[in-house]
């Protein structure tokens, strides 16, 4: 039944998409890794427009004119005030913030524009792709308006087929990071900004008919089953796919319904299960008449049972750390393999083998890069604070930035928890949209856990007890909780604390720390020295080992990130400094009272076990 609604709701998003007027855009396509593609990274032409002039011009309706979305004045006599040719160059992917030191604050529009030769072959698609842009991009080829996102942290992609020339094209792109307070995330958050064409932009080549994503997973009940969802871009049927796995012998045909579609599975014997310890990745080709894909991908079980979370049945702790999508130093998004191969080298250092990728979806290299080396990982969207609950628009944007969050990264092994929200104030209208959400997801991906980050309300009495009482935690696989005892409250009671969270299901400590600036020393009783941190970890550490039903944690946060929010000039000057690692990748003295406490964990288990 439910895969049936995965790929039932993947159908329904495949025609709504192609019947929205004036849109080429169309269902992602998964796995952009190995699918033939075409790369339009490299220089971008960019003209910054504080005041929209290029789609605004308030004498005429220029969006008719096609002003601005064309390379350069079509008639040389036209007044008209702008020409791509002379504008500068960015490299991309990047943000603009750290590009330019005119932009490192700017919020509001910028276009870009990109030319670019191809040559036209009649047989194939061809479809735009962007990893991700911040945050609403309108999007034209050749002068042409072919579609608009909205979301900065997820793939979208046009089939631009019908526009593309032989010969010379040009992309422009009209883009706008402006914070409002209908958007997801809303106008307040903890983070920068950061504005553009943040990840990688590709144009692939695929059939007229091909497959447009797919779903490979172990059947829970017997491990020696693979179930198979298939979804083609096209609802043909009898269409025959062939699924090799060729490390395990296997070979098999399938053929899609009067839906384009696959629901099969297969029978595998001396599977070996993906684990941390032992990352096992196998090759699986998908052939549909001459195209081919493949993909590397691990099997395993992930459930929550009782206050355990079993990774193919066996109960497992999360050793974690918080993550933002932030190069190793200097700030900026992570746009290349090099950054992400850095902080995972922090993160194994570290001896954890789980993240939680806040706030919003990461760079896709980072899964890829974290399943190859067995850290599991939590994976969220922008759900954070002050969310317009009762705006329809807000809904259908979180329900999308979820559902191309979770199509991007199905089939990763690594990732065994979507959270769908993050420190969201109580109330009717915020339940129903976030249980709405957690059905969805259920619907979408039936293999993994659902969380949310909760907070508890501070010490109900003189006990200090807290005591955990947001109802969404009904809704939850696993109970997920910020505390921030010791640096936001209750600084000298942190070993008083006791925790009443009445609910049979595991518990993560999603969130703990304290900010403290790298080389600055005193008593640990003095906020910002490295001391006042040190001790916040201990103490918490003593706090948290205590709770009942703990199988993780999560601190905030592996390194310094920039945040608006972080105002105080020569210690904080625009970082939230609660990092275990400073932006210059200086390791602060709580950086080792955490991997120690993991060591012990481990030699812990390992004698529990
Ligand atoms: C919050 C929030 C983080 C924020 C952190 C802090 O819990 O989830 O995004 O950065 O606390 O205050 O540093």
């Amino acid at each position: 039944m439910i895969k049936r609604l995965f790929l039932l709701t993947i159908f329904i998003i495949t025609i709504i998409t192609i019947k929205m007027e004036d849109s080429l855009e169309i269902p992602q396509i998964g796995n952009i890794f190995n699918r033939k593609k075409i790369s339009l990274n490299g220089k971008w032409n960019y003209i910054i427009d504080v005041q929209e002039e290029g789609y605004y011009g308030y004498r005429m309706d220029v969006r008719k004119r096609g002003f601005f979305v064309n390379e350069k004045p079509k008639n040389p006599d036209d007044l008209i005030e702008y020409d791509f040719d002379k504008a500068p160059e960015m490299e991309i992917p990047t943000d603009w913030n750290t590009k330019n030191n005119k932009l490192f604050f700017y919020e509001g529009t910028i276009w870009f524009k990109k030319s670019f030769n191809y040559t036209i072959n009649q047989n194939k698609k061809i479809i735009l792709y962007f990893g991700a842009v911040n945050y609403e991009t309108i999007v034209y080829i050749n002068g042409i308006l072919i579609g608009k996102h909205i979301g900065g942290f997820t793939p979208f992609n046009f089939d631009i087929t019908s526009k593309i020339k032989n010969g010379n094209n040009f992309i422009i792109l009209k883009i706008d990071n402006k914070r409002k307070k209908e958007n997801i995330p809303t106008l307040i958050f903890d983070w920068w900004n950061y504005g553009g064409i943040t990840r990688d932009v590709y144009l692939i080549e695929t059939n007229l008919i091909y497959i447009q994503n797919y779903h490979l997973y172990l059947n829970k009940q017997n491990k020696k089953q693979i179930y198979i969802n298939i979804q083609l871009n096209n609802n043909i049927a009898n269409k025959s796919i062939e699924i090799s796995i060729p490390e395990l012998n296997i070979k098999k045909y399938f053929k899609t319904n009067n839906k384009g579609i696959v629901i099969g599975n297969i029978d595998i014997n001396n599977l070996i299960l993906w684990t941390p310890e032992n990352p096992k990745l196998y090759k699986v080709i998908l052939k549909l008449d001459n195209e081919e894909i493949f993909d590397n991908i691990g099997f395993r079980s992930i459930e929550a049972s009782n206050k355990n979370i079993l990774l193919n049945g066996v109960p497992i702790f999360l050793k974690g750390i918080s993550l933002h999508d932030e190069k190793p130093n200097g700030g900026g998004r992570i746009n290349n393999i090099s950054d992400v191969k850095k902080i995972l080298s922090w993160v194994k250092d570290l001896g954890c083998n789980f993240i939680r990728l806040a706030h919003y979806p990461h760079n896709e290299y980072m899964i890829r890069e974290a399943e190859k080396e067995g850290i599991l990982v939590w994976s969220e969207i922008p759900l954070y604070w002050t969310i317009s609950w009762d705006n329809k628009d807000t809904y259908n944007n979180a329900k999308k930035q979820l559902t191309d969050m979770i199509l991007r990264d199905i089939n990763r092994a690594n990732i065994i928890i979507w959270s769908i929200a993050n420190e969201t104030p109580s109330g009717k209208s915020r339940d129903i949209f976030l249980s709405n959400l957690i059905t969805h997801t259920r619907n979408l991906d039936s293999t993994r856990l659902i969380t949310m980050a909760l907070e508890v309300a501070s010490t109900l009495d003189d006990n200090y007890t807290n005591q955990l009482t947001d109802n969404m935690a009904n809704y939850v696989d696993i109970i997920s909780i910020n505390e921030y005892i010791g640096w936001y409250r209750d600084t000298n009671n942190i070993s008083k604390m006791k925790w009443v969270i009445p609910y049979n299901k595991p518990v993560i400590i999603s969130e703990f720390g304290a900010g403290a600036k790298y080389g600055y020393h005193g008593n640990k009783n003095e906020r910002w020295t490295e001391e006042f941190q040190e001790n916040v970890y201990i103490n918490n550490l003593k706090m948290i080992e205590k709770i009942d039903g703990l199988v993780g944690v999560s601190p905030w946060i592996l390194k310094d990130f920039r945040s608006p929010r972080r105002l105080l000039n020569g210690i904080q000057d625009y970082y939230n400094r609660k990092g275990l690692i400073s932006d210059n990748g200086d390791k602060k003295k709580a950086f080792y009272i955490l991997k120690n406490w993991y060591e012990k964990i481990k030699e812990k288990r390992n004698n529990d076990l």
